[in-house]
């Protein structure tokens, strides 16, 4: 079967790329606005280069067609802190990404446990195995509702026992195959 693009709905051409455009990194984004942190989970997420150490993430609107808070809160406040998504912690991952009033936190209401790692960025997910602090670098302006940012990653956490001496890292991430979360697998 060949799909010509042109002549695929807009649902449709979502599930074909996401059921084969797989398995999707999870980045499960951590903002901060007036006090109020948000989390939410964006698999339309991939590393983009190494130097500069950037990755790109494609957030879409709300229903309303306001902005969502994460790229609200990265727009104004220009940090976002990525962590990722593990066993322990889908469920959580999964609610929190329930659609709240701006001044709804995630984090207070399905009760997820952050820790402060740097002062001057939004808090990690203490159950993910490593978190990127981020900065705001740049927005690719495509026509569409979808807004796709790039950001900086500028320091990493990575739980001790989860990298060894010559940086690798070793963490049991989720990733996201068509609507499902999926673990890896070796071969
Ligand atoms: C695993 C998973 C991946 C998702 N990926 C995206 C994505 O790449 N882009 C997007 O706009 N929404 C994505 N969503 C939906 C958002 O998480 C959802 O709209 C959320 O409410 C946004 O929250 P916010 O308004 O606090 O930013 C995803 C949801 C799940 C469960």
């Amino acid at each position: 079967m060949l799909l010509d693009y042109s002549e695929v709905s807009g649902i449709n051409k979502y599930k074909l790329m996401s059921d084969t455009v797989v398995p999707r990194p999870i980045a499960w984004i951590v903002t901060e606005d007036k006090g109020v942190i948000n989390a939410a989970p964006f698999s339309y997420f991939i590393p983009l280069s190494s130097n500069p150490a950037t990755v790109i993430v494609s957030i879409g609107h709300k229903e309303d067609g306001s902005q969502k808070d994460s790229l609200a809160n990265i727009l104004h406040s220009k940090k976002a802190t990525i962590c990722f998504v593990n066993a322990a912690n889908v469920q959580a991952a999964a609610l929190s990404a329930t659609s709240l009033h701006k001044d709804e936190s995630e984090i207070n209401k399905y009760d997820i446990d952050v820790k402060p790692i740097l002062e001057d960025y939004p808090p990690m997910i203490t159950s993910s195995q490593s978190a990127l602090f981020c900065e705001y670098y740049s927005t690719v302006e495509i026509p569409g509702k979808t807004v796709p940012i790039i950001l900086e990653i500028k320091k990493q956490y990575v739980d001790d026992d989860k990298i060894d001496d010559r940086f690798h890292v070793h963490v049991e991430n989720l990733g996201r195959v068509g609507s499902r979360f999926k673990a890896m697998v070796d071969l």
